[in-house]
C-alpha cells in the first residue's frame, strides 16, 4: 500500500498522501481524544469456537487498529524519556528485546517536556479503547515501554498460556494493546499463526506508526514478531484482564511459583543467547 513519508498509508484520515502531515486534530494532551469506531481498522474479527478458544473465555480473535492514537509531535519526547529516564532496560522473554516500567513523577514529566500525568492519561485512553473494542470492562495488568534491536524477534507464542492452550502464570493477560512509536526500522512485523496448520503465518502486519493495536493475545491468537533487520523498534505494551474476575490466594501463589520457574528458564535461555544461540 502506498505510504506517505509521515508514516501513514495514503488512505489514512489525517494524511493527504502528499508527504505532508495534515494538522492532527482530535488530540488532547498529545493523546487521541474522541474514539470514533468508524476510523478503526479491523484486521480480523471472527468468533472462536469453544473447542479452539482455550479455557480462558476469550471467544474472539479480533485484531483492531486505532490510527492516529498519539500526536506525532509527542512521540520523540516519549522515546527520549524511555531512553533516558532513570529506569534500566531489562531483559524480557524475547531475544533482542528489552522492556522497562514507567515512572510517572510530574517533575520528571516536566523535565522531558511531557504533559503532567501523561502516562496516566494514556493508560486511561488505552483502557477506554480496549473496553470499546471488546465490549467488556477490563482491569489493567502491567504496562511497559519495549524496544527491539537489530536481530530481535519473538517466536510464535501466547501471552497467557502455552502453545497448546494450557493457561500459565500469565493467564491474567487476556488482551494486549500495543502502541507503535516509530517506523524507521526494517523487519519487525507482527504476525499471527495457524495452530492447525504447523504454525504457518496467515496474517502479517507491518504496524503503522502512531497506531494502537488491540487483540486477545492468547491461544486464540498465537503471534510473533519477525526479526528486526535494521534500526530499533519502539512500542508501548499493556495487558488487560476481565474486570469481573477474582482470583484466590492459592491461585496467586501458584502463579508466583510458576513465574519463579519461568525466570529461571529465562536466565538459562539468556546464557544460551550470550553464547550466540539466539533460537534457544
Ligand atoms: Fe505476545
Amino acid at each position: 500500500m502506498k505510504q506517505c513519508t509521515c508514516g501513514r498509508s495514503a488512505s489514512y484520515p489525517y494524511c493527504d498522501g502528499t508527504h505532508k502531515t495534515k494538522k492532527v486534530v482530535n488530540m488532547k494532551d498529545g493523546i487521541i481524544d474522541i474514539l470514533d469506531q468508524n476510523s478503526f481498522i479491523i484486521h480480523q474479527d471472527e468468533t472462536v469456537p469453544e473447542d479452539k478458544a482455550g479455557v480462558l473465555g476469550v471467544y474472539t480473535n479480533k485484531i483492531v487498529e486505532i490510527p492516529n492514537f498519539i500526536d506525532p509531535e509527542i512521540v520523540p519526547k516519549m522515546i527520549h524519556f524511555f531512553e533516558n529516564c532513570d529506569v534500566e532496560w531489562g531483559d524480557i522473554a524475547f531475544y533482542g528485546s528489552s522492556g522497562k516500567g514507567i515512572k510517572t513523577d510530574s517533575e520528571i514529566m516536566k523535565q522531558f517536556g511531557l504533559p503532567d500525568e501523561f502516562f496516566e492519561k494514556l493508560k486511561n485512553k488505552y483502557k477506554e479503547t480496549v473496553e470499546l473494542v471488546f465490549g467488556r470492562e477490563v482491569r489493567a495488568n502491567t504496562s511497559h515501554a519495549q524496544k527491539w534491536d537489530v536481530g530481535g524477534f519473538a517466536s510464535p507464542h501466547s501471552d497467557n498460556s502455552d502453545n497448546d492452550g494450557k493457561p500459565n502464570a500469565f493467564e491474567i493477560n487476556k488482551y494486549v494493546g500495543i502502541l507503535y512509536l516509530n517506523n524507521d526500522y526494517e523487519g519487525g512485523e507482527l504476525y499471527f499463526c495457524d495452530k492447525d496448520n504447523n504454525m504457518q503465518t496467515y496474517l502479517s502486519i507491518k504496524p503503522n506508526v502512531y497506531s494502537y493495536y488491540v487483540f486477545p493475545g492468547g491461544y486464540e491468537n498465537i503471534h510473533g514478531v519477525s526479526e528486526i533487520t535494521k534500526g530499533t523498534r519502539y512500542t508501548m505494551v499493556s495487558f488487560w484482564d476481565f474486570a469481573d474476575l477474582e482470583y484466590d490466594e492459592e491461585t496467586k501463589e501458584r502463579w508466583a511459583e510458576e513465574e519463579r520457574q519461568v525466570r529461571i528458564e529465562q536466565a538459562k535461555q539468556k546464557e544460551e543467547w550470550l553464547k550466540g544461540n539466539k533460537y534457544a
